[in-house]
């Protein structure tokens, strides 16, 4: 039998609520797990939860109630729940994004038949488990901008592209992922460890900590000595759960081929293979790229990522495809003072610098992983004259 249908209902009605309660009981195909009575409440359900259905009450103007939910949430299933369900009425909704309409009173035939729909739907978007894609930044020297390009990676495929993602400080025992995002999460990638194989997706987020980007933070350790405790086994564990949770899991990875790195690794869909454009650096990208050969990493799936690139630096970009045997998949920008303050700010580049060159690499670099952007960023406010702010002051909201 399918599993059955992790339900959020907006809804105001309580009455409504719980007939649908008890009627999703009786098909055996709909758990209504989250009750909400607004569609702002019913997004954040959705952005935290992800379920396989949501469905929404709706009175007077479909394209108000669903319009917003089916805009930012086009992977959700949406069954519009409506006392009014004339031909143009239905038409309306499904151009509001619904895809399915039921009309109340709820007949327990009715959701029956929505929820087989809604199955169908499920099978066909995602055969077997829902399944994010995991992309590790990786480089086998400190200091290569691997954590800087993991954050905002994260921030650009989130905000720009609606994605559900998360990033995985797996640099145990001194990560410094939380430090890029500037948060204290109460849990750490020890609790998640320890708890893996609960594979209850609630429980599970809430070890996690979520920046207001959007972009989930699974934290490093506390106390250096706990990393002993953190097995190969267990990473694959936690990146398995994590992938069935997320669109993408961003893994920061340790300078070291350890089993728990190799292991991220193994299981990445992509790896971007982080280096500079200096000797050093390339002698030892070269010596990574012979390791992944050796255990057949190296496929399209390794991406060479040349870090804090000047377009006029001694060492051709071009000449280093050749001797890597490996294209360059990306070059980000060198911009040290705006990196760095956004670093010691403890604020990603996109809120203190949204329209330097090295911010907008970051959007690029998230097109060419996830396709064209699909959130339009909102526009920069309008800035108000000296001449405006005397004469026209804001009002203030009380
Ligand atoms: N695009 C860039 N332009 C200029 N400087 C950069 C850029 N990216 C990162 N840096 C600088 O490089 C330093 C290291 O960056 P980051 O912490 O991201 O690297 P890392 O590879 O994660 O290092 P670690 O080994 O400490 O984990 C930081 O001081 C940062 O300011
Ligand atoms: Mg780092």
């Amino acid at each position: 039998m399918a599993e059955k249908l992790r339900t959020l209902i907006v809804e105001i009605d309580p009455d409504t609520v719980r007939q649908v309660d008890i009627l999703g009981r009786q098909t055996g195909a709909v758990d209504i797990r989250w009750r909400v009575p607004s569609v702002a409440e019913g997004a954040d359900v959705v952005r935290k939860f992800h379920p396989d259905m949501a469905i929404v009450g709706v009175n007077g103007d479909p394209a108000r109630v669903i319009g917003p939910l089916a805009k930012e949430f086009p992977r959700l299933y949406i069954l519009a729940l409506s006392a009014a369900c004339d031909g143009d009425y239905v038409l309306q909704a499904m151009r509001a994004g619904a895809h399915d309409l039921i009309s109340k009173p709820v007949r327990e035939v009715d959701l029956r038949i929505a929820a087989e729909k809604a199955q169908r739907n499920r099978v066909r978007k995602d055969p077997g488990e829902r399944r994010g894609k995991i992309v590790s930044v990786f480089s086998n020297k400190g200091g290569n901008g691997a954590t800087t390009i993991a954050s905002n990676l994260a921030d650009a495929l989130s905000c720009r592209h609606g994605k559900k993602v998360i990033v995985v400080d797996l640099v145990l025992a001194h990560g410094d992922v939380t430090m890029f995002f500037n948060v204290s999460p109460p849990h750490t990638i020890l609790d998640l460890a320890k708890n893996a194989d609960k594979s209850d997706p609630e429980f599970l987020h809430s070890l996690l900590a979520r920046h207001s980007s959007g972009v989930y933070i699974l934290a490093d350790l506390p106390r250096i000595e706990d990393a002993e405790n953190i097995t190969a086994g267990q990473v694959r564990e936690m990146l398995l759960a994590l992938r069935s949770m997320f669109d993408v899991v961003i893994v920061d990875t340790p300078h070291q081929f350890d089993e728990r790195t190799l292991t991220a690794l193994e299981m990445s869909d992509t790896i971007l293979l982080v280096t500079l454009l200096n000797l050093p650096a390339l002698k030892n990208t070269q010596k990574s790229i012979e390791l992944f050969c050796r255990l057949g990493f190296l496929d399209e799936r390794v991406k060479l990522v040349l870090s804090r690139y000047l377009p006029n630096d001694e060492i051709p970009k071009e000449s280093i495809e050749g001797i890597m045997n490996c294209p360059v998949f990306f070059a980000v920008p060198n911009d040290y003072p705006t990196v760095l303050s956004s670093i010691n700010r403890g604020k990603l580049l996109s809120e203190i610098a949204p329209d330097k060159e090295v911010t907008l690499a970051f959007r690029k670099m998230a097109e060419l992983l996830a396709g064209p952007a699909t959130v339009t960023a909102a526009p920069p406010p309008k800035k108000r004259g000296f001449l405006e702010k005397v004469l026209r002051p804001e009002r203030s909201v009380s």
